[in-house]
């Protein structure tokens, strides 16, 4: 815990998929960091216009006359189910999902269940009750109705704004979800937005950046999550928190004055300011209430920053009964893939992890560089060692060699990461020598991309994919700080054997350790307590409330984990 005075300001965040930069202190990498993350809105806005003028006609295509060879491919896959004599399964997961979607529009909201294993942790009757409400919020308050238009319309003209709104009028409030950064801390941003819009009766609306209706289906009915393309905040994701409508300013500077201000933006970026991440203690009746529209930018899991704010206490356990499910839950009932990327996970599964006796994700994120490097390989093979996942080879000497044990069982290796290297030398050592029990380990990667790209539409396709097949093996070994790892040993419901993130280029020791849950890590929480809200005093927020504890690969951040009693 000594780490904790000076790891907040001081010390570099290396986030998944975004260039790792200097903290707040450092004010030449903090402006590259900005440099880098507003280089984006062009890109986005000039994407954002291509995709909306291709649009219509994919949507013609899709809603219209059903194209032949999706559909022939659905209809044989949910036969094959059945022909495979899958005892039935509930399908709806226990009332979280509801039925009356298109099936065949989204098919892996349907099928997912007939790949995973059975939930271990059921939706609460009050979750359940929330989920319905906030359906309906969607509905009656979202794009395309008349609330929304009047909104809309507020938030251009700036009539009503602030102080003067009254927030009965229409009952509808908004929180918009800036899309940056890479694919992991999307999706953990989306799910936390998305349980902070519950918990403040808003719409979630979802900026949708170059690739998101490539990626999920809609979650609601009759009514759509993403940002309509004549939003009329032309540049908000060029906002910073240094606008003057920044959380921070507002509670600070202007006392909670909204005053004169369209919208409020909320910066819960990992790297925010502790005026910002004042907002994870603010319980919505302060100012907030007032204001219409809250623009929100975190590319991190902000939820156990929340479970630390007494406003919500009530509220959050009775929805989660269960500490250590909220990504588990929220993630099933809101992220459903595409039928494209549902195909790339499929026709994997059965081609490479299906027939196995025993699956092992091996999820492999390297933070120094895209070269392949020994010691990442060495922590790899003696994480796998000391945590018995995977047998040892019998090395003969020269000449004859010793004759293969006969075959026991079989265990399927699925790797991801951006290098090949480590896949095909884990494979390599297989296949040169027996394994130790007799086990035949068969080892696979479905992509290697080298570097990282940005808002690339079949990249992200293929990452989202990579995500859920390790979600579906059996147990998971992931790189400490990566939000990819982090999803997808979440959705699987899978506690990770997490590696420690190498210093000095040296394995770790130990190399993993048993993470305390299937809990993704918030990388930026608050300092300090909710009820004294001294942002100035830095202290240790992992000892204050029994479900909110320290991280075990990133010691000041934060993660749900169920106390043991
Ligand atoms: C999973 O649930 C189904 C019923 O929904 C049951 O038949 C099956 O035995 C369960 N599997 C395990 C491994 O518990
Ligand atoms: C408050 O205002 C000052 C002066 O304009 C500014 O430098 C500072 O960043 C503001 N504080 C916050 C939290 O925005
Ligand atoms: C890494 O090397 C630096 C400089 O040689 C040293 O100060 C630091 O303690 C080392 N860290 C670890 C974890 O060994």
């Amino acid at each position: 815990m000594e780490r904790e005075s000076s790891t907040p300001a001081s010390s570099w965040l290396g986030i998944d998929e975004a260039a790792p930069f200097a903290g707040k202190k450092a004010t030449k990498d903090a402006a590259a960091a900005d440099a880098f993350v507003r280089r984006w809105p062009k890109v986005v806005n000039a994407t954002l216009v291509a995709f909306i003028m291709t649009m219509p006609p994919l949507l013609i295509l899709l809603g219209g006359g059903r194209p032949g060879a999706p559909a022939v491919w659905i209809k044989s896959t949910v036969a094959s189910l059945a022909a495979r004599g899958e005892p039935k399964k509930d399908v709806l997961l226990g009332g979280l999902l509801l039925p009356g979607f298109d099936e065949q529009s989204c098919v892996s909201r349907y099928q997912s269940v007939y790949y995973r294993k059975n939930m271990t942790r059921p939706p609460s009757p009050h979750l359940l009750r929330r989920l319905r409400q906030q359906e309906a919020l969607q509905r009656r308050c979202g794009p395309g109705t008349e609330p929304y238009r009047r909104a809309s319309e507020r938030l251009r003209s700036g009539q009503n704004a602030g102080d003067d709104f009254v927030a009965t009028v229409d009952g509808c409030g908004y929180l918009v979800l800036i899309s940056y950064r890479g694919l992991g801390n999307r999706i953990l941003a989306i799910t936390s937005a998305f349980l902070y819009a519950m918990l403040t009766g808003r719409v979630l609306l979802l900026d949708p950046g170059k690739t998101m209706a490539d990626l999920f289906c809609e979650p609601f009915q009759a009514t759509s999550w993403m940002l309509p393309g004549d939003f009329p905040l032309e540049h908000f994701r060029d906002l910073g928190e240094d606008a003057p409508e920044s959380y921070g300013n507002v509670a600070v500077n202007r006392s909670g004055s909204v005053a004169g201000l369209r919208f409020v933006y909320a910066h819960l970026d990992h790297a925010a300011t502790p005026a910002n991440r004042l907002l994870y203690c603010d319980d919505h009746r302060q100012f907030l209430h007032r204001v219409q529209w809250v623009i929100l930018r975190t590319d991190s899991y902000i939820v156990p920053g929340i479970f630390l704010n007494p406003a919500y206490k009530e509220e959050l356990d009775m929805m989660f009964p269960n500490k250590d499910a909220v990504f588990y839950l929220l993630s099933r009932y809101l992220l459903h893939p595409t039928n494209d990327v549902w195909g790339m996970v499929t026709r994997f599964y059965h081609s490479y992890l299906k027939n196995a006796d025993e699956r092992l994700g091996v999820q492999i994120r390297v933070f120094d560089g895209d070269e392949p490097f020994q010691h990442i390989l060495d922590q790899i093979l003696a994480c796998t060692s000391q945590e018995h996942l995977l047998p040892g080879v019998v090395v003969s000497g020269h000449g004859g060699g010793v004759a293969p044990p006969p075959i026991a069982r079989s265990k399927a290796v699925l790797t991801t990461g951006l290098n090949s290297w480590y896949h095909d030398s884990i494979r390599d050592m297989y296949w040169r020598s027996p394994s130790a029990t007799g086990e035949v380990v068969s080892v696979h990667q479905p992509s290697h991309e080298l570097h990282q790209h940005f808002f690339r539409s079949t990249h992200d396709m293929k990452a989202l994919a990579e995500m859920y097949l390790l979600s579906l093996t059996d147990k998971i070994v992931t790189s400490g700080w990566s939000t990819f790892g982090y999803v997808g040993a979440g959705l699987g419901g899978l506690t990770p054997y997490i590696m420690i993130k190498p210093e000095n280029h040296t394995v770790p020791n130990p190399p993993c350790v048993r993470a305390m849950s299937m809990e993704p890590c918030d990388h930026g929480p608050p300092y300090f307590e909710c009820t004294k809200k001294e942002i100035d005093k830095i202290i240790d927020t992992g000892n204050l409330v029994p479900h909110v504890r320290s991280c075990e690969d990133v010691p000041w951040g934060r993660k749900l984990a169920d106390p043991i009693s």
